[in-house]
Formats: C-alpha cells, sequence, structure tokens
C-alpha cells in the first residue's frame, strides 16, 4: 500500500466514525425532544384517526397564523396588549375552532365579572334604574323612588337620561364604557402599573356589583351567564362568589342564603332547557381587606349555607389585590380550624414581585392543602414550591388574558403557562373577570394560551389534555364527574367530525 492509500482508507474511516457520531447525536437530539414532549401537558394522549385529520388541519392553520411573525415579530399580535388584537381574533381560523371545541369546565371566574359588556347594557333597561355618576364611575340602584344613597352628584333614572339623550345608541355606546375596561377603538393599549390598573378595574366590578344586586336583574344576569358559557361550549362551571343580601325594588334585603339559592334555582331552570349542562358550584369568597371576624361571620355563613343547600357550596377563596391586600397568614388561625370542613381554591402568587407577601401566598396555599390555586403566577420562582404542587398534584388555575389586562405580563410568551406546560403541571385555563374586558366566555384565553404561549408544536393533544383537566381537577363529585366526561367525549367526537367535514376549514390558501 502507498501512503496515498493508506491516507485514503483512514479518511474513509472517520468519514463513517464521523456519520456514526452525528447519528448518535441526531438520536440523543431527537430522544431529548421526544421526552419533553412526553412530559408536556397532553403528551400522553394518543389521537385517533378522525383526531389526526382534525389535527392536522388546525396545525396548517396554525402555522399559517404565526408564520409570519417568526421572520418579523412586529407582526406577532400576542406580544401587544390584548385590547389591541381583540376585535380581530374572530377572523382566525384557529380561533373558530377554538370556539367550537367543548372546553369542559371553567373553574376561576368572579360571578359578576362573567358577563359581556354589550349584554350588561340590555340589563340597564329594567324599569327604575337609577344612576350616579361618581368621580370615575357609576353607581347604580333600582327603586320606586329616588335612592337615598349618598351620591357626590344626584340620582337620575337611567331611562330619563337616555330619552333626553336624544340618541340612545350613543347614549348605550356610552354607558357601556363604564362596564368594561376595554373600550373598543377608542383604547389605548399602553400597560399601566398594577395599581393604576386594579382601580380601574374595581370601578368597572363597582358598577357591574350594583347592576347585578337586584334580585330581578341578578336572575336574567345569571341564566344569561349559562347561555353565554353553555354557547362557548362549556358545560359545568365553579363560580367564585363574595356572600352578600339582594334587594327589591321596595328596599327588602335578602339573606345571605338566598343568593346562593338563586343561583340553584337559576341553574336548574338552565339544566331543564339544556339537559346535556352539568350545573354549578360556589367557591365563596371573602375580601383580603376584611378583617378575620368578618371572615368567620363568612365561614359560618357557609357551613348553614351548606347544610341546607348541599352540593352548591365548593369551597372558599380570598379576593382583592394580592399586593395589597393582607397574606394568607393573617388568615391562619380561621383557616387551619376549617380546613377539614371545607375545600380551598386559593388565589395565591398573583403577583409579579419576588418575596412579597403575596408571593409567599404560595406557601401557606400548599401548606394549607388547597385542591386548587388561583393563577399560581409566581410559582416557576420557587421550585420547592413547585415539587410540593407536584407531589400533592395541586391544580393551577391559569388566566393568561386576565394577566395581560392586570398588568404582570405583557409579552404572554414569557407567561409561565409555558413552564407549567413543559413540567406536565396540572393547569387548567380559565378566564378570571372576561365580563371587566369582554372577552368571550373561555375561548380568547384558549386562543392566546395555545397561540402566544405554547410551543409551536403545541397541537390538539394540548387542548383536549386542558379541557380533560378542567374535569379531573373540579370540584364535581364522582357521579358529576363520570357524567361530564361522558358529555364532553361525546361533544368532542361531535367536534372533531365537524372539523374534519367543515369546507371552509380545508384549504389554507383562502382565508
Ligand atoms: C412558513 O414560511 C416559510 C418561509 O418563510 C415557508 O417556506 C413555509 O412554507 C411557510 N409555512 C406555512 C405553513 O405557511
Ligand atoms: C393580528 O393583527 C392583525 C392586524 O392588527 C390582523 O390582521 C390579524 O388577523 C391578527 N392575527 C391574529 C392571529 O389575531
Ligand atoms: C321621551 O322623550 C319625549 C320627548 O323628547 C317624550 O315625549 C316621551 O314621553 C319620553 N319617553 C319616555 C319613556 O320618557
Ligand atoms: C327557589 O325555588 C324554590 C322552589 O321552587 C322556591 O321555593 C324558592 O323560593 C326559590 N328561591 C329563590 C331564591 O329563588
Ligand atoms: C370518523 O369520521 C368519519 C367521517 O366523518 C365518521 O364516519 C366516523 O364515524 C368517524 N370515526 C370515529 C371513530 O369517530
Ligand atoms: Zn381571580
Amino acid at each position: 500500500m502507498d501512503k496515498l492509500t493508506v491516507s485514503k482508507i483512514l479518511c474513509l474511516l472517520f468519514a463513517v466514525e464521523a456519520s456514526i457520531i452525528q447519528d448518535n447525536y441526531n438520536r440523543e437530539r431527537t430522544a431529548l425532544l421526544e421526552e419533553e414532549t412526553h412530559k408536556a401537558v397532553g403528551g400522553k394522549q394518543n389521537l385517533n384517526a378522525n383526531e389526526t385529520i382534525a389535527n392536522n388541519i388546525l396545525m396548517r392553520w396554525k402555522m399559517k397564523e404565526l408564520n409570519t411573525s417568526y421572520n418579523d415579530p412586529q407582526h406577532f399580535n400576542f406580544s401587544k396588549h390584548y385590547f389591541s388584537y381583540k376585535k380581530n381574533i374572530e377572523k382566525s381560523k384557529v380561533y373558530q375552532i377554538i370556539r367550537r371545541m367543548p372546553k369542559g369546565a371553567v373553574l376561576h371566574v368572579h360571578s359578576t365579572l362573567m358577563l359581556h359588556a354589550d349584554l350588561l347594557v340590555k340589563l340597564t333597561y329594567e324599569d327604575h334604574l337609577y344612576v350616579c355618576y361618581e368621580d370615575e364611575g357609576i353607581l347604580l340602584h333600582f327603586s320606586e323612588s329616588t335612592p337615598q344613597k349618598a351620591c357626590p352628584t344626584k340620582w337620575a333614572l337611567v331611562s330619563d337620561l337616555r330619552n333626553a339623550s336624544g340618541d340612545p345608541i350613543a347614549f348605550d355606546s356610552n354607558f357601556k364604557k363604564y362596564f368594561t375596561l376595554y373600550k373598543g377603538d377608542d383604547n389605548e393599549y399602553d400597560f399601566v402599573d398594577v395599581t393604576t390598573i386594579w382601580k380601574r378595574f374595581h370601578i368597572v366590578g363597582r358598577a357591574i356589583g350594583s347592576l347585578t344586586a337586584y334580585r330581578p336583574v341578578r336572575e336574567k344576569y345569571c341564566y344569561e351567564v349559562l347561555k353565554q358559557y353553555y354557547r362557548d361550549n362549556i358545560m359545568y362551571i365553579e363560580m367564585r362568589m363574595g356572600l352578600y343580601g339582594l334587594y327589591e325594588l321596595d328596599g327588602t334585603r335578602h339573606e345571605k342564603k338566598y343568593l346562593v339559592e338563586l343561583h340553584k334555582n337559576i341553574t336548574n331552570k338552565f339544566i331543564e332547557d339544556h339537559p346535556d349542562f352539568i350545573g354549578v358550584k360556589l367557591i365563596i369568597t371573602h375580601s383580603r381587606s376584611k378583617n378575620i371576624d368578618r371572615a368567620r361571620e363568612t365561614l359560618n355563613a357557609i357551613r348553614s349555607i351548606k347544610a341546607e343547600l348541599p352540593g352548591m357550596i365548593a369551597g372558599l377563596d380570598f379576593v382583592g389585590h394580592e399586593d395589597t391586600g393582607r397574606p394568607l397568614t393573617y388568615f391562619l388561625p380561621m383557616l387551619s380550624e376549617a380546613k377539614d370542613e371545607i375545600n380551598f381554591y386559593l388565589h395565591a402568587g398573583e403577583t409579579a414581585w419576588l418575596g412579597t407577601s403575596a408571593d409567599e401566598n404560595l406557601v401557606d396555599a400548599i401548606l394549607l392543602g388547597a385542591k386548587r390555586i388561583g393563577h399560581g403566577y409566581a410559582l416557576t420562582k420557587h421550585p420547592s414550591l413547585m415539587s410540593a404542587v407536584i407531589k400533592k398534584d395541586i391544580a393551577l388555575e391559569v388566566n393568561v388574558i386576565s394577566n395581560v389586562v392586570l398588568s404582570l405580563v405583557h409579552d404572554v410568551r414569557n407567561h409561565p403557562l409555558a413552564s407549567y406546560i413543559a413540567l406536565g403541571l396540572p393547569v387548567v385555563l380559565s378566564s378570571d373577570d372576561p365580563g371587566a374586558w369582554s372577552a368571550e366566555p373561555v375561548s380568547h384565553d384558549f386562543f392566546v394560551a395555545f397561540m402566544g404561549v405554547a410551543s409551536k408544536h403545541a397541537d390538539l393533544r394540548l387542548l383536549k389534555q386542558l379541557a380533560l383537566n378542567s374535569i379531573t381537577y373540579s370540584a364535581l363529585e364522582d357521579e358529576g364527574k363520570t357524567r361530564l366526561f361522558e358529555v364532553f367525549n361525546k361533544r368532542w367526537d361531535t367536534f372533531v367530525r365537524d372539523v374534519i367535514s367543515d369546507e371552509s376549514l380545508l384549504d389554507t390558501s383562502v382565508s
């Protein structure tokens, strides 16, 4: 052999070895990515033949709608304020698919902030409604004659003002602004600080709260909520609700129990009209700003209502801006005492601060045995708490749009949900207060999470798992869960068949 042949052979050997190294590398690379996919939420779902076809349709549209953003991020709507792209959402084919998808249950919504402002305005057509214009918002009250409540301006009948305006449509469109943070085309899309936005949020909450405290309106409101959620393909709801007395036109106040009973009655009526709707449970809330004696009163009220109306109350929670409110440790004596008789579904870690009492509420939510944590936004910063959440199988109720509107996160690609999904945590998606920003019940939240937060590769398996999680981690008894799974599976099969056969979804070149 001459020198040239030897070196040729050596070269060949190196090339073979290099290609083996390359193969091994690729195999390891693929294995690592597959491990991550398998571990993530939805990774263990196996799609059947029809679901696979539907998934291909979904993913073709997802890629088409996101494709330009990867090269040209200025077009990426989801890194902007929700209000800046909200009115375009309906045009998205991915959204249209998600809207039709059965989504199981909604587990984190606040009872008076669930309905779109357009529908609230309709309720202001009820007779005897007075309005008081305050500093920035309004207060509403139903009464046979001018209300005696304090008012910095003066009480006037809404019907008179609407009539006197000469332009009821303009009047309503202006009136609507008091019921939502979303101001349509007049909106400023800037992010403001958390305290400023919470102040505006409270103004909206006060207007809606005063409208819905009147018994006849509350009944209509409640039925309308169920209708809208049902249309959004939600078959069961857990509502967070404070306990207070509704009033009648003559000023009579009902006791707290009445509010729960009203929800029970309206839900039963709705189920009569829509037999595959499973129902409603309430998570009774107490304001963080009220003291522990008041909290004990709430607890006692819960005890007696639970005895009289079994099945309606799922548990207890505390509400209000966590950064500025009392921490869970303040309520600890009462919570420790109650923890064996009532389930906790606690807001915790709904903050961007690290090391503050709001952040550390996560510790208490875990130690107190919360069944689910509301938001848990701060959790990724706490590895030990994250392990505890996994070990105790505590579900996280994630509300992405709420976190954007209330100014915790500006670009949803940085939302911690991405990590929760990757870690396969027990996540449920919800919408918190969709009425306060005129969002659809939960479809907008699914859409933003799917397109803006989740991986480019995340597909129908993620969406299905999120819907299934909402059933698994609900407060329903076994029998209720079984029924909800049945209803879900039936609707899911129909959904898949509809997607496959919908001609408007076939061709991605036409939109
Ligand atoms: C995405 O864009 C790339 C190039 O920018 C193109 O090759 C690809 O076909 C596009 N994919 C889809 C699904 O539109
Ligand atoms: C993004 O916004 C643009 C215009 O603002 C709109 O045309 C487009 O449909 C939006 N895309 C999505 C996915 O919302
Ligand atoms: C509305 O105003 C007109 C006059 O502008 C009046 O004739 C009418 O009675 C008012 N209707 C109501 C319901 O107050
Ligand atoms: C609920 O329905 C029951 C039975 O019809 C009725 O007796 C009760 O007054 C209703 N309560 C409320 C709050 O509507
Ligand atoms: C799959 O879809 C086809 C066509 O829509 C339908 O006939 C069939 O029953 C579906 N199969 C399943 C398992 O749902
Ligand atoms: Zn909440």
